[in-house]
């Protein structure tokens, strides 16, 4: 079965847009939750832009569902991530000037800093997930880096059209075949939509899918429950 992830980090934008209380990341969490999906995603930037530290010890404290959190290889997020024990950390690449993750973590070139980053998340009983390009080095890096997890950053694949996307599907078909023969699950996820969900939802070695900021645009028309429904039967539909 493949998985969805939903992440909430653009009900904590809008909230932040205010200041105020609300909309609640946990209360859209928990409405994601109940229209089906399997797990719930956020992002905890070292520039605190959308999720704080409170919504991660509430999200900890009120899920019955996996928590995934998205975190930068600093020491401050893996103390973060030790405190709260979420479910799973997936390490993403940060940079304070970008508009969402730019790319894959370069797992291959920053091996040496991961390793200790890496042993201590799975120390700590969380299962560790790097968010990386569909390229077969990256691959060889999370195996080494003993990453029980992958996730392929579909952006690229999001971003391009016609031909340029179907080759761009072969690398995450690639990809996923390859660290799957390695005995690393895979995940996929960036700027996926009902209208490009399909294809990725196909590749049959692919667990799980991270969906986000299109979702809780959706949200704002057709309600949070639905928009989830909807990707779920999209999902389900291009598996088969
Ligand atoms: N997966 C990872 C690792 C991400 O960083 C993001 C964006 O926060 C997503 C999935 C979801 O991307 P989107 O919001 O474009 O659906």
């Amino acid at each position: 079965m493949l998985r969805l992830g939903v992440n909430i980090d653009h009900v904590a934008t809008v909230r932040n847009a205010r200041g105020v209380g609300y909309p609640d990341p946990v209360r859209a969490a928990l409405l994601a939750a109940e229209a089906g999906a399997d797990g719930i995603t956020a992002h905890l930037r070292e520039d605190r832009r959308h999720i704080t530290d409170d919504d991660i010890a509430r999200l900890a404290a009120a899920l019955t569902i996996p928590l995934n959190l998205e975190m930068a290889a600093t020491d401050e997020m893996l103390g973060i991530a030790l405190r709260h024990r979420p479910h799973a950390a997936c390490i993403v690449p940060e940079k304070r000037e970008e508009v969402t993750t730019e790319g894959g973590l370069d797992a291959a070139g920053q091996f040496e800093r991961l390793v200790p980053m890496v042993r201590s998340l799975a120390a700590g009983g969380i299962r560790v997930s790097l968010f990386v390009e569909p390229d077969a080095r990256q691959i060889d890096a999370a195996l080494r880096l003993g990453a029980p997890v992958v996730e392929l950053h579909t952006g690229r694949y999001a971003d391009l059209e016609g031909e340029d996307r179907e080759g761009e599907l072969r690398r995450l078909a690639d990809a996923a075949a390859l660290a799957m023969k390695n005995g690393i699950e895979v995940h996929a996820g960036h700027g996926l939509t009902f209208d490009n969900v399909g294809p990725v939802a196909g590749i049959r070695h692919v667990r799980e899918l991270n969906i986000g900021h299109f979702l809780i645009g959706e949200a704002l028309f057709v309600g949070l429950g639905d928009a989830v429904r909807t990707m779920r039967d999209a999902m389900d539909a291009a598996r088969g």
